[in-house]
């Protein structure tokens, strides 16, 4: 299957590097297009993926087409394609697109699906959100659904819980980010070299979610596991809960929540 990208940015080229990585496609199957040529090409040839003039061309050569522009921005460049795209797949990534918006802007039966993907995919280890409602059939939906499992947990969802999922999954990566750094200066801060602070506290973050992933065990559980009776942890613990750690990160999606009112 060719897969085409209306839009090579941050997260196309993310996707784009997560199936080259995984093997699900090689970099020949892959045409992108965007808008300033000089830096597509730079782009596309430092992954060896086909830099194309034009989204309509970008659509001719491909079967599956992920749309990838700013969100303002996919009705104009959709336009000039939309019926280029009968008979293949089409899979919007753009925040607050979803199935009902992609019917007022294309013609009628084209077969599309919205996604929110999120930065990990570049590694196999992201998260697809896939709007409930679409159009694709059983059958594409099920090759769509093959291939980008190889980013990442491909997980459906109805429309009333999509949106906060994506800010879990979307904004949650910026979160964790900051986590590991903080967790890197406090190591630092007592003598660990900064790039061993990175390495073990990018290992112990995976490592926690695998074992919850393994375990389904409450993250309650998981933490008093860790806690003894006068011990060292729970003193970690009890800063964090002075300091308001939940409170914080429950807050952060309080405030995105806010700021899309
Ligand atoms: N970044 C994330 O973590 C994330 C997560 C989930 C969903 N998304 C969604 O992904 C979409 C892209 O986000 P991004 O972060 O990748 O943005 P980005 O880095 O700014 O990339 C946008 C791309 O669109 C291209 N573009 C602009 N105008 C175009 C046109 N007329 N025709 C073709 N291509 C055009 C840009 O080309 P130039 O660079 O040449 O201008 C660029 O390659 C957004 O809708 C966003 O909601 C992003």
């Amino acid at each position: 299957m060719n897969i085409g990208f209306i839009g090579f940015g941050n997260m196309a080229q993310a996707m784009a590097d997560g199936l080259i990585l995984t093997k699900a496609a090689e970099p020949r199957q892959i045409f992108a297009c965007a808008k300033n040529w000089d830096k597509l090409a730079a782009a596309a040839g430092s992954r060896g993926v086909n830099p194309c003039r034009t989204a309509a061309e970008t659509a001719e050569k491909s079967d599956l087409v992920v749309v990838a522009v700013k969100p303002y921005l996919v009705e104009e460049v959709l336009a000039p394609v939309g019926g280029l795209l009968r008979g293949k797949i089409l899979i919007s990534v753009a925040a607050g697109v979803g199935c009902d918006r992609l019917e007022e802007i294309l013609p009628e039966g084209i077969h599309h699906l919205t996604v929110m993907p999120n930065t990990p995919v570049s590694v196999g280890e992201g998260v697809i959100l896939c709007e409930q409602k679409h159009t694709l059939t059983e059958e594409e939906f099920e090759k769509f659904t093959e291939l980008f499992s190889r980013l990442g947990l491909v997980e459906t969802l109805p429309a009333s819980q999509f949106g906060i999922a994506g800010d879990l999954t979307g904004c949650g990566p910026a979160f964790t980010a900051m986590y590991l750094e903080a967790l890197a200066d406090g190591a630092v801060l007592y003598g660990l070299p900064r790039e061993a602070a990175y390495r073990l506290a990018s290992q112990m973050i995976v490592g926690t979610g695998k074992l919850w992933q393994a375990s389904k065990a409450h993250p309650g559980t998981m933490k008093d596991a860790v806690c003894s009776p006068g011990g060292l942890t729970i003193a970690g613990v009890a800063e964090l809960e002075q300091k308001g750690f939940r409170a914080a990160v429950i807050g952060a999606l309080g405030a995105i929540q806010e700021r899309k009112n």
